[in-house]
């Protein structure tokens, strides 16, 4: 803090570090002790009688205990979704169906606070993510698919649209009520019934929505929600009357899952991992960048499998690019992820962590120069200060694996061609980002990316009306938009 008298004899107080009084988030919520697996429309101990528990990142405290499906469990999870989809959702009309998840997303509307805070705690990331961004995208993502329902043949004209089934889904840690709601919408919406699992560490959400399923009165085994780790996913995954799985997470276990599934008749999308370039060009509107490489990277802690994780900047810029960079990164707020002014939240577990320090370790000794923001950091929980990687080189393994923390590896360009070149030499193809000032360029350059979704002159942003999805080992398959329905149809 320094104190400076003004030319008027008016003493000012320039408060040079940043700080900002606390603004934490004080509703409470009601979050149960113990949470039970919602099959067929009622909260139900699991068979064995098994539980773990689910904790707070940013403090590593205990939230609830919540219940560890086995394969009977899952059974009984499927018999129930099969039932409902013989005997009620699959004879519904459209219309019919399109009310309730209308209904869906407009309590989820009405509770978006009490989810925003439960998101939080349970995963770590900053509440003014969980509040702006997750909830009322999630509850997006049921208005536009309830308005589908009733409209199937005129999404696919000369077709006799039906729906599959049963869906298996199961969902990351990164985006908890989110990836539940683009998992979930457009399978009711196609007339599908569902057994759902969401990631062992952010479970709860996906427990609040199936109280406000309950609540909205959907028929009983439309939806139903499991919880356990991975056995609990394999056993959906193998399951035989199963008819589609739906999978969102590391590209290890995707791999597993299409190996499993490929002797079977079940239809699957899988959306995996990714290493997105983002290119900066020399006449690209720098401060505008800069924002965008902040929140390409360090948004959600930079759990984000879309996320500018390599950054791409013309040589003749670097150096201001950079030095703005460092500037903006130092003004960053990481900590308490439900205090308003935080920009970088918790962690979302201890193996997150240990992963990504593993990996910036490896990133000093392959030889790239590391530069971290000199921020605070909170002494308990599980932080982790925004992190730059200079001088990389397209063969480190920083810049080649999927790292999912606050961490970027900047590389230079002089040309188009090369930086084309270097955007695409990547296992993976999910995403990218260009900032150009010329139109031309931005469609020369992203049409020779290899990626699903490429954004200009902005990053993360998210509609669901807008197909998603990767290349290579990305995954397979679109969500969102039209072309997320299709996977839950026969279109013969
Ligand atoms: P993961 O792929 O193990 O977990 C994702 C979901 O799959 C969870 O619900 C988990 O319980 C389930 N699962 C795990 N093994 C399974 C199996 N054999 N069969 C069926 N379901 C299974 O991801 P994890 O271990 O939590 O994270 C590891 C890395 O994966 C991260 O560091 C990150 O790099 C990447 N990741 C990418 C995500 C993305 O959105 N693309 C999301 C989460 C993680
Ligand atoms: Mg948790």
């Amino acid at each position: 803090m320094t104190t400076t008298a003004a030319g008027n004899g008016v003493k000012l107080n320039f408060n040079t570090d940043w700080s900002y009084a606390p603004a934490p988030e004080t509703a409470k919520v009601e979050i149960k002790p113990r949470y039970d697996l919602f099959i067929d429309g009622r909260f139900a101990a699991p068979s064995k009688g098994q539980y773990f528990d689910t904790t707070n990142p940013a403090n590593e405290k205990k939230i609830a205990e919540i219940a560890l499906a086995g394969a009977e469990d899952v059974d009984r999870a499927v018999k129930a979704a099969r039932r409902a989809y013989d005997k009620t959702w699959s004879k519904m009309p459209g219309k019919e169906r399109g009310k309730y998840i209308y209904r869906i997303a407009r309590m989820l509307q009405e509770r978006a606070r009490e989810f925003a805070i439960i998101e939080s705690t349970d995963g770590g990331k900053a509440i003014r993510e969980s509040r702006d961004v997750d909830i009322p995208l999630a509850a997006a993502h049921f208005f536009y698919y309830a308005g589908w329902a009733d409209k199937l043949e005129y999404a696919f004209p000369g077709k006799r649209p039906k729906p599959l089934g049963v869906a298996g889904q199961v969902i990351p840690w990164n985006f908890p009520l989110l990836m539940a709601a683009w998992k979930l919408a457009p399978a009711l919406a196609t007339g599908n019934t569902v057994i759902l699992k969401p990631a062992e560490t952010t479970p709860l959400t996906a427990l609040k929505l199936a109280e406000l399923i309950q609540d909205a009165d959907l028929p009983p085994g439309v939806v139903n929600i499991v919880t356990g780790a991975g056995e609990t996913g394999a056993a959906i995954v193998n399951h035989p009357d199963v008819d589609k799985i739906a999978f969102t997470g590391s590209t290890e276990v995707g791999k597993l899952i299409q190996k499993s599934l490929a002797s079977s008749r079940k239809r699957y999308t899988l959306e995996l991992g990714g290493k997105a370039a983002n290119i900066i060009f020399e006449d690209a509107p720098i401060d505008q960048a800069v924002e965008g490489i902040i929140n390409g990277i360090f948004f959600n802690q930079g759990h984000v499998c879309c996320a500018g994780s390599r950054l791409f900047i013309q040589e003749s810029v670097a150096d201001v690019v950079i030095r703005k960079l460092k500037d903006r990164m130092a003004t960053l707020i990481v900590g308490d992820p439900l205090d308003k002014n935080t920009d970088i939240g918790a962690i979302n577990s201890k193996m997150q962590l240990d992963k990504i320090n593993e990996y910036l370790q490896l990133g000093q000794d392959e030889g790239a120069e590391m530069w971290c923001a000199s921020c605070d950091v909170p002494t308990s929980g599980y932080f982790c200060r925004p992190t730059l990687f200079m001088n990389c080189s397209q063969s480190h393994r920083i810049v080649q694996e999927e790292i999912f923390g606050p961490v970027v590896a900047i590389q230079t360009f002089r040309t188009v061609a090369e930086a084309i070149e270097k955007a695409n030499n990547t296992p993976y193809g999910l995403s990218g980002g260009v900032w150009t000032d010329k139109g031309s360029k931005i469609f020369k350059v992203t049409s020779k990316m290899r990626a699903g979704v490429i954004w200009a002159n902005t990053y993360n942003k998210f509609d669901p009306t807008s197909p998603f999805g990767g290349y290579k080992e990305s995954g397979m398959g679109r969500e969102g938009g039209l072309h997320g329905l299709a996977p839950y149809l026969n279109l013969n």
